[in-house]
């Protein structure tokens, strides 16, 4: 292995002890602690996991937490009413509903129902336009960690090579409007796109959200690349055991690349702290206190 790996795992470990720090502060100088309510809708394994771990993290930061764990038949309307309670409840700065969500109930119509700023996730077409239009919004936590990984790496991106692989509303999008913000020269790859290696060997940076396994081989990068690898998927391996991939094949992406993020350790820590650092953010609009030093957007 040539490639630098970029250690997700530690970057958001200082992110969120930055985040307790001024939270404490925040709490001794005025009173209020942030608060964040997570709604989560039937048993799925993964959404349970991921949610367990977001109260965790909010809880290890000095926050509020509050769950609203609901089953899965729970109808559209009742959904809408807890959400009208959160957004009129002054101790919830920030408010995340768990997707996928069950087929009775539409997605767009939920995250519409968040108060644009309460939306921790940057999911409300509100907080998109924001970001397409350079306003001040919420940023999605995904690819605002990618980013915060990016920079630190390189620094400054301004006329770099960018190609975003995915165009999903929760990452691809928004992390191509971040890479536009910083002045890079944007490609964006989807499944429809015919030679991928092709705006593979013209890019510097990469970032992999396409959620195919493997999908990027070491072979297709430009020398020296940084590249961030958002996919998780489990496969069986060998002997009845399971292994977690990413989107690129790391191995051969290692011997190419300058810098690569594992999977796991990646960018999954970073998409935790950076919920925290939205909620943070939420927290002093909505308490009319000064905002703290932009960390990325
Ligand atoms: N499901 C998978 N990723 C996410 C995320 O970032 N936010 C929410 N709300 N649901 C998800």
């Amino acid at each position: 292995m040539t490639a630098r790996l970029i250690d997700g795992r530690a970057r958001a470990a200082r992110l969120r002890s930055e985040i307790a720090q001024e939270v404490a502060a925040l709490a001794a100088a005025t009173g209020t602690v942030p608060g964040l309510a997570v709604i989560l809708l039937g048993e799925d394994p993964a959404s349970s996991v991921y949610v367990a771990a977001k109260i965790r993290a909010t809880e290890a930061a000095g926050m509020h937490s509050v769950a609203h764990r609901l089953p899965a038949e729970t109808s559209e309307a009742e959904l809408l009413a807890l959400i009208d309670r959160l957004n009129a409840d002054p101790s919830v700065h920030g408010i995340l509903v768990q997707l996928p969500l069950p087929p009775q109930i539409s997605r767009s119509r939920v995250l519409e129902a968040v108060a644009p700023e309460k939306d921790v996730d940057g999911f409300h077409p509100v907080n998109a336009g924001r970001l397409a239009s350079g306003g001040e919004g919420i940023v999605p936590c995904t690819p605002m960690g990618c980013l915060m990984l990016i920079e630190e790496e390189l620094g400054d991106l301004r006329g770099k090579t960018a190609l975003v692989i995915g165009c999903s509303p929760i990452v691809g999008r928004p992390m191509a409007q971040l890479l536009l913000r910083r002045d890079c020269t944007l490609l964006v790859a989807h499944r429809h796109t015919g030679d991928l290696p092709a705006l593979l060997r013209q890019a510097d940076i990469v970032i992999a959200a396409a959620g195919a396994p493997e999908l990027v081989s070491g072979a297709w990068l430009k020398p020296g690349a940084t590249v961030i690898d958002v996919g998780i998927t489990r496969l069986p391996g060998p002997d009845g055991t399971t292994r977690l991939v990413g989107d690129v094949d790391f191995a051969s992406a290692a011997e190419v690349a300058g810098a690569i993020t594992p999977v796991p350790g990646g960018v999954g820590p970073m998409t935790i702290a950076c919920l925290l650092a939205n909620t943070l953010t939420a927290c002093r609009r909505l308490e009319g206190l000064p905002a703290p030093a932009q960390r990325a957007a």
